[in-house]
């Protein structure tokens, strides 16, 4: 079988959409700047689709910062790997307050947030570890476990129960090979966004022996007092062994951290492929995550805007009907039931005819039938804004039980 003959045939679960999606529903331009209201095709809308919490992506500061540093450094600095070329005094400094801003004693940064999980588990464990993990977690950790030599378990979401019969297998199993136990799982799951059990796994520690990472893309920012992340919410971060956070979330830029105790980022920094054997981030990403972080610093009310617009969005929605599923974070999702046609009017009617840009979740993602419209407040969006959508949630709903959104009556774009 010829390579190219096989993907002609299969174009993957998505892209054998592409033809009718592509410039729309995938691959859609947002244009201008960052914020709430985007244009797309030409026109005005109101944007919940990105992960700007905060609001920092079009911050003044944040602009002028990222332009200084630029301007002052080109985007080829440093050239090489931190550890034989790449090096540099703002590498550390930033690495330094990002530790102090999740209280742990030391940090690595990385490229990529998903590169970044991948290869700390990879580095993590070896053949004799098992590793445990929590059934919807982010693709980066499932292809970080995929890497994985050694066993896995995977216990159902969020369910303290399976996580320790899971824990049982996985103990009697590394007490035959001698190896040690990883558990993994996320601060908040960006698709239904509930918090992941950090605290409930974390008080397995005193039954079982192992180490606990968590992956708090969506949590480093907006969760726990300062932002410290969903452990600081929960009360446990100390509990919390390796953590993972991104800067493509609330810091509005690109590139990640693992915090951890010093001994083992030690270890990372030393063996962690994909930073031994790639070039560090360049020094104007570096500058700009310190400004983001020193603006979250000292700035809480931007937090605290970003709840207020949450909890206006999530009690509205709630009260208006709408089934908000079990969320507790500022991640919005808004389930309807649908067919796919449906969900696909549905969207059309939303951003045509109410100037509205929101994510849609549909099957394979999710059951069939189910439709998923995933809004991400930010501190930048007003109340006005929310009441706005509120109110276009509820006529198109009403349009969606009464069949206004049949195949047959399928929308063009
Ligand atoms: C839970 C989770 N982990 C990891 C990532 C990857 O982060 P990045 O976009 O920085 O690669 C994301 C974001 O897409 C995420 O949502």
């Amino acid at each position: 079988m010829d390579i190219f003959e096989k993907i002609k045939n299969n174009r993957g679960p998505i892209g054998q959409h592409a033809k009718e999606s592509h410039g729309y529903f995938t691959f859609p331009k947002l244009e201008g700047d960052i914020g709430p209201h985007m244009t797309f095709r030409g026109r005005k809308r109101l944007n919940w689709s990105l992960n700007n919490y905060l609001g920092l992506a079009n911050h003044p500061e944040v602009r002028k910062a990222d332009a200084d540093a630029a301007a002052q450094f080109g985007f080829a600095a440093p050239m090489g790997a931190r550890m034989m070329s790449g090096n540099s005094n703002y590498h550390e400094q930033l690495e330094n307050e990002l530790s102090a801003f999740v209280n742990k004693q030391d940090t690595i940064l990385c490229n990529f947030g998903y590169q970044a999980t991948v290869s700390a588990i990879d580095c993590l464990v070896d053949r004799r570890d098992v590793i445990v993990y929590d059934a919807e977690s982010h693709a980066c950790i499932l292809d970080g476990v995929r890497l994985h030599m050694g066993k896995r378990y995977v216990f159902k979401h969020n369910d303290i129960e399976d996580c320790e019969k899971q824990l049982e297998r996985a103990t009697k199993l590394s007490e035959e090979t001698g190896g040690g136990i990883l558990v993994i799982t996320e601060g908040v799951f960006g698709m239904r966004g509930d918090q992941g059990i950090i605290k409930e796994i974390a008080a397995l520690k005193s039954k079982y022996n192992f180490r606990l990472f968590v992956d708090d893309a969506h949590g480093c920012g907006t969760m726990g007092k300062n932002g410290g992340g969903t452990g600081v919410e929960q009360g446990c971060q100390d509990d919390i062994d390796i953590y993972f956070g991104t800067f493509a979330k609330s810091f509005a830029l690109i590139g990640g951290f693992i915090s951890s105790d010093e001994q083992v980022v030690e270890y990372l920094r030393y063996n962690m492929r994909s930073q031994i054997f790639a070039k560090s981030l360049p020094l104007p990403l570096v500058v700009g995550a310190l400004k983001r972080l020193e603006l979250m610093r000292n700035h809480p009310e931007y937090r605290e805007k970003l709840w207020e617009i949450t909890r206006a969005l999530q009690s509205g929605l709630v009260e208006a009907g709408f089934d908000i599923g079990v969320t507790n974070s500022p991640v919005t999702p808004v389930y309807m039931n649908g067919s796919i046609p449906e969900a696909t009017n549905l969207i059309i009617d939303l951003r045509e005819n109410y100037d509205i840009f929101c994510s849609m979740v549909v099957y394979p993602v999710v059951p069939k039938g189910m439709i998923i419209l995933r809004l991400i407040p930010t501190a930048v969006h007003t109340i006005e804004d929310v009441k706005y959508t509120i109110d276009a949630f509820s006529k198109i709903v009403h349009k969606l039980k009464s069949g206004q959104y049949m195949a047959d009556k399928i929308a063009s774009v």
